[in-house]
């Protein structure tokens, strides 16, 4: 067996773990939650739930990875004996993610070749992005590319592969995002049919001023859920994937302070995003152009807007496509490193064969998910998902309801089983004092389980809110 990895130094573990943290979510999820749910009020309640209820979920994690130095697959039975099942539920989670999460890359990568070669503003066109995903054999192609750009990482190993790729990513992806956000703070645009004139400005108002004109209760608990489940996403909690990652830290690292690196950087980058995407969709969209989010927002919504920048748009484009690449490769990484992680503690077997099997078994079934679109399409109606495709599918089954019950799992067996003293343990080994001590363990015995309950409740179309409105 290969002697275990691990990350050279702490900040080589930080920028891996932002990595996986900063990814699709950031960008096509949580500006739109907040220029939805009241602006600045989703963002403060953003930030307590990630300093409470993520900080507790993710240095669970991560302390578990180090402690046992197993990864998901194995790192649950080395902490209690009989949890074995926790730790499959684990690893499903990241096999069922790679292949669609790829696909989804694929169709970024699509878009990135797009703009570099000057075609971009054809992405503008109506029936474009449909077009290109209902194709039998360009979706496949560009899936297969941004895999073997994944497995080629992966093959390198945690220090020339994982470590050395986030030390270029990360801060190449920061550059970006803040030269696209500072040159969209300088637009504005006079709409040619009404004649209104909409700044930059005002779309950043939307954004941050918290909205809180009719905000009743019930609002207010929306919003709190919405930033919940984006947390829950954004942090790439209950994937495996901080668990494989923290068994790579080494014993003399500051736990603590790394976990809240992570998060800021996260948030930061969540934040900025919208920056960038709010502003520039509202000025040359309007408000309506702010009702898109994910795939519609990405692929339709924005290549319209860089369309309506003129010149200057297609290599605002090209940057953009570029920072959203260097995003999903990071976090697809890290998926893939959570399945061969375990397939290696579990089997004994090597990197290459572990990272082969993985390979292959993201291929056939990302095929699948691509040809999910054509000759193999049909509707799913389940739970939360009406009208979707294979790939919404494996979404639902992966997000809405193993991970919240893996989560569950993580916060029973810490809080009530083995204590939270063996996490406060891991994390205070050298001698550092870990913080919000008294918050952890109330969080992870009581209130983390119960905000994950309301998140699988509202997977199956069960609104808690409504449910304690009926019930009193
Ligand atoms: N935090 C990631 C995101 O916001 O996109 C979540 C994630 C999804 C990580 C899929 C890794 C992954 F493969």
């Amino acid at each position: 067996m290969e002697k275990r990895s691990s990350f050279k130094g702490s900040i080589g573990f930080v920028l891996a773990a932002a990595g996986s943290a900063v990814g699709l979510g950031n960008i096509w999820r949580f500006p739109y939650l907040a220029a939805r749910d009241g602006g600045g009020l989703f963002l403060v309640i953003y930030l307590i739930l990630a300093l409470t209820f993520g900080f507790t979920m993710l240095t669970s994690e991560v302390a578990i990875g180090r402690k046992t130095k197993n990864s998901p697959l194995t790192a649950y039975s080395q902490i209690k004996k009989g949890w074995k099942p926790l730790g499959i539920i684990s690893c499903i989670v990241p096999i069922i993610i790679m292949p669609y999460y790829c696909v989804i890359g694929g169709w970024v990568l699509k878009y990135l070749v797009a703009f570099i070669t000057g075609n971009g503003f054809k992405a503008a066109k109506d029936g474009y992005f449909g077009g290109f995903i209902t194709d039998q054999w360009w979706p496949i192609i560009f899936f297969a590319i941004f895999l073997a750009c994944c497995a080629f990482i992966i093959f390198k190993g945690v220090n020339s592969g994982i470590e050395k790729s986030s030390k270029i990513i990360m801060p190449a992806l920061i550059i970006l995002v803040l030269i696209i956000a500072g040159y969209v703070l300088t637009i504005g645009y006079t709409d040619p049919d009404t004649g209104v004139k909409r700044t930059s400005l005002e779309g950043l108002k939307i954004y941050v001023v918290p909205d809180l004109q009719n905000a009743t209760v019930k609002q207010v608990f929306n919003v709190i859920i919405d930033a919940m489940c984006q947390l829950f996403y954004s942090l790439s909690i209950a994937m495996g994937i901080m668990i494989a990652y923290g068994s790579y830290v080494s014993d003399d690292s500051n736990l603590a302070k790394s976990v809240n690196q992570i998060e800021i950087f996260d948030t930061a980058v969540a934040f900025l995003a919208g920056v960038m995407i709010i502003p520039a969709v509202y000025v040359f969209m309007g408000k309506e152009g702010m009702q898109a989010s994910g795939p519609s927002l990405m692929f339709v919504t924005l290549p319209r807007v860089f369309k309506s920048m003129g010149w200057i748009g297609n290599i605002i484009g090209a940057l953009f496509f570029f920072m959203v690449f260097f995003a999903a490769l990071s976090s697809a990484i890290s998926i893939m490193e959570a399945v061969v992680s375990s397939f290696m503690d579990q089997f004994k077997t090597s990197r290459v064969k572990a990272t082969t099997i993985e390979t292959v078994l993201a291929a056939v079934v990302g095929i699948v998910v691509c040809l999910g679109y054509n000759i193999w399409y049909f509707e799913v109606n389940l739970g939360s998902v009406k009208g979707g495709q294979i790939l919404d599918l494996l979404d639902y089954v992966s997000n809405n309801v193993l991970m919240p019950i893996s989560a569950i799992g993580t916060c029973l067996l810490i809080g009530w089983i083995v204590k939270p003293k063996t996490v406060i343990d891991e994390v205070e080994k050298n001698g550092e004092k870990m913080g919000r001590k008294i918050l952890y363990k109330v969080m992870i015995k009581f209130i983390a389980p119960i905000l994950l309950i309301i998140i699988l409740l509202k997977s199956f179309n069960i609104d808690v809110i409504d449910l304690v409105e009926k019930l009193f």
